[in-house]
């Protein structure tokens, strides 16, 4: 009964004040290896007259402890300082930004829908193209200079593999798969081994176009480009086409629109001519057609190339193509689809 009263008074006089006094206080008097466990056990030795009384001391005293530790941990714990979120699950949470689209990406996307909504159908291809698909069924025989208009990144190994140097290549691989009626629209990535400036980089985007037929006419082709550079850049727009030369189309012309930054006048964009160039274009030759399989008898068509970063340029009125690699998130925010 003495060691009893001891216990309760040092339970009386135990100070708890951090975490760790807790842990002391369930070593010494809930442990297995506590003074108090030692009184439960002893119960059975004692005389059994007394038994019974002692037996209840004991049970009390072991209540009193656990009463005491459940209390002071509540305690400690309602008194923790505040850490995290974990304190309150109910607020809030912080909202998460959200990254934007990225102005290549959202351009590509409006001209294929541009295009779509004439019955044009969007294909895709391999970035690593054969020599066959790049310049050969494309009317470029070897060793003919016009393989120099585009300078080209080729693997070392195998001379015959090259990055493809303009989305051309799908003309080839869709005539080759599908016979006339044709339109494809064909959005990709280029590669040209180019000094990188303001204005020129090594890795850009183009946009083929493909219409074959029977009875297809270059006013065909001039119709369906101002109905795109319309819808692009505005009922205002006017077109207008150079001639020039591609070794896949005969004729071949290169197409500018009026300057939309500055309606014609003439400013830095335009290099004050009041004209932009956006695409290359023409009817493909017959000889192309006759590489694909098509029978340039019966069939005839159009196809166009246009630059996807020089259009994102001037919608956007951005003077430096670099701005569209660099990734920089202050640029990029600035653009989302809703914007267009
Ligand atoms: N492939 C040409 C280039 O990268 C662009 C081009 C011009 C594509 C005329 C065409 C075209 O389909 O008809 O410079």
């Amino acid at each position: 009964m003495d060691t009893i009263d001891k216990i309760t008074a040092e339970i009386e006089a135990f100070k708890v004040n951090a975490a760790a006094d807790l842990d002391n206080f369930r070593l010494k008097f809930l442990s297995k290896k506590s003074e108090l466990q030692t009184l439960l056990s002893e119960i059975k030795n004692v005389p059994a007259e007394q038994r019974k009384a002692f037996g209840q001391q004991v049970n009390l005293l072991k209540q009193k402890a656990q009463a005491f530790f459940d209390e002071q941990k509540q305690r400690i714990e309602d008194a923790a300082p505040a850490t995290g979120s974990l304190t309150d699950p109910t607020r809030p949470a912080t909202a998460v930004k959200l990254g934007s689209r990225h102005p290549i990406s959202i351009m590509m996307d409006e001209v294929c829908e541009i295009f779509e909504r004439i019955g044009f159908t969007t294909v895709a291809g391999p970035d690593i193209e054969d020599d066959w698909h790049i310049f050969t069924a494309l009317n470029f025989p070897e060793e003919h200079p016009a393989r120099d208009m585009q300078d080209t990144f080729f693997i070392d190994q195998k001379p015959d593999i090259a990055l493809r140097t303009h989305t051309s290549t799908l003309q080839v691989r869709t005539m080759e798969k599908h016979q006339p009626p044709i339109r494809v629209i064909c959005p990709g990535r280029v590669f040209r081994n180019e000094a990188i400036t303001s204005r020129a980089h090594c890795i850009f985007h183009q946009m083929e176009g493909l219409y074959i037929d029977e009875n297809v006419s270059f006013a065909d082709m001039k119709q369906t480009l101002m109905y795109f550079a319309k819808q692009m850049f505005g009922e205002n727009t006017r077109i207008r086409l150079r001639p020039s030369y591609f070794p896949f189309t005969e004729p071949s012309a290169e197409m500018d629109v009026s300057c939309n930054i500055c309606g014609g006048e003439g400013c830095a964009l335009c290099k004050h001519t009041g004209w932009v160039e956006i695409l290359g274009c023409g009817m493909v030759d017959p000889n192309v057609l006759e590489n694909c399989g098509i029978d340039s008898k019966k069939y005839s068509g159009f196809a166009f190339g246009l630059g996807i970063e020089r259009m994102t340029m001037l919608k956007y009125k951005t003077n430096d193509i670099r701005l569209y690699f660099e990734n920089d998130a202050r640029f990029l925010q600035q653009f989302t689809a809703a914007k267009l």
